[in-house]
């Protein structure tokens, strides 16, 4: 059990990029324990994500699986274009898929730089822009989108990763003024250090200074960051936040 609220997503379709492991899995699970039918989407295909897919099922509701690559303009075409087919709207979109690396600007390749940058933020653009026709046409949608509070107070040897996702804090903020008034929402969750495969990617003397920052004292767990993102898109519940970030982050960010 995850904890979350039950049925709070009855009836809604959900699809969650980057759900074959860490955040992405966890917030794949709370929606399916909520009611949603999900697609999951990753560049990571079977089994992992086929593994994913059947812990979702078993709460009961449909869920289907994408592998695809969010950062290239035509595999998300197929990907929202597959979804729509086999589960019909997509109600609740979860951009969550990215990387993490590490480098000091003096030394980072620009390849690094462009890799980060499409992977973190250029996705972000790709799947909202594909999401948003049917949204408004029903006027409902939930966009929600992974930031981290490393975009909030950057992070050194992480100059790309915090300029992707400052960038999806202000993509964020923009797209919730566009459509201000029409029924869909953006809004960002910035997670502080979480225990995924992504936060061992960053070197022993990163952790250990950050550990040592956080009021809280210890890094989170990806279930602990899933219900915030059940609270976004549920209904009473996250009707009045939009351009807002979100910050399960062990107070490392208060903003
Ligand atoms: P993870 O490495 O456990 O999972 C990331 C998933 O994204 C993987 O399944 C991977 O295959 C997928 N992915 C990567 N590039 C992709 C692409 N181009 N197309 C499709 N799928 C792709 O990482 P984690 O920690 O669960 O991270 C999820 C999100 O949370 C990321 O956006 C990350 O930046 C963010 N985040 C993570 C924090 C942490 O400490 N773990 C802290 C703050 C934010």
């Amino acid at each position: 059990m995850t904890g979350v609220p039950i049925a709070a997503l009855d009836g809604r379709t959900a699809l969650v990029t980057g759900a074959a492991s860490g955040i992405g899995a966890a917030i794949a699970l709370a929606y399916a324990e909520a009611g949603a039918r999900l697609c999951l989407a990753d560049r990571t295909g079977e089994p992992v994500l086929d593994a994913v897919r059947k812990r979702c099922a078993a709460f009961g509701h449909e869920v289907v699986t994408v592998q695809a690559d969010v950062s290239s303009e035509p595999e998300v075409e197929r990907l929202f274009g597959a979804a729509r087919v086999m589960l019909g709207a997509v109600d609740v979109v979860v951009n969550n898929a990215g990387i993490l690396t590490e480098s000091p600007v003096l030394d980072m390749p620009t390849a690094l730089f462009d890799e980060m940058l499409s992977i973190n933020l250029r996705s972000v653009f790709l799947c909202s822009r594909a999401a948003l026709p049917p949204m408004l046409a029903a006027g409902f949608g939930r966009i929600i989108n992974i930031a981290s509070q490393v975009g909030q107070r950057g992070g050194a040897g992480l100059a790309h990763y915090a300029a992707a996702k400052a960038g999806v804090i202000g993509f964020t903020k923009s797209l919730a003024r566009e459509v201000g008034g029409t029924g869909v929402t953006a809004n960002c969750i910035a997670p502080g250090p979480i225990n995924t495969p992504l936060g061992g990617t960053l070197s022993d003397e990163w952790t250990r200074t950050l550990m040592a920052e956080l009021p809280l004292k210890r890094s989170g767990e990806p279930h602990e960051v899933a219900p915030t993102a059940v609270l976004l898109a549920s209904e009473p519940g996250g009707n009045l936040y939009t351009g807002q970030t979100l910050g399960p982050n062990s107070g490392h960010v208060m903003p």
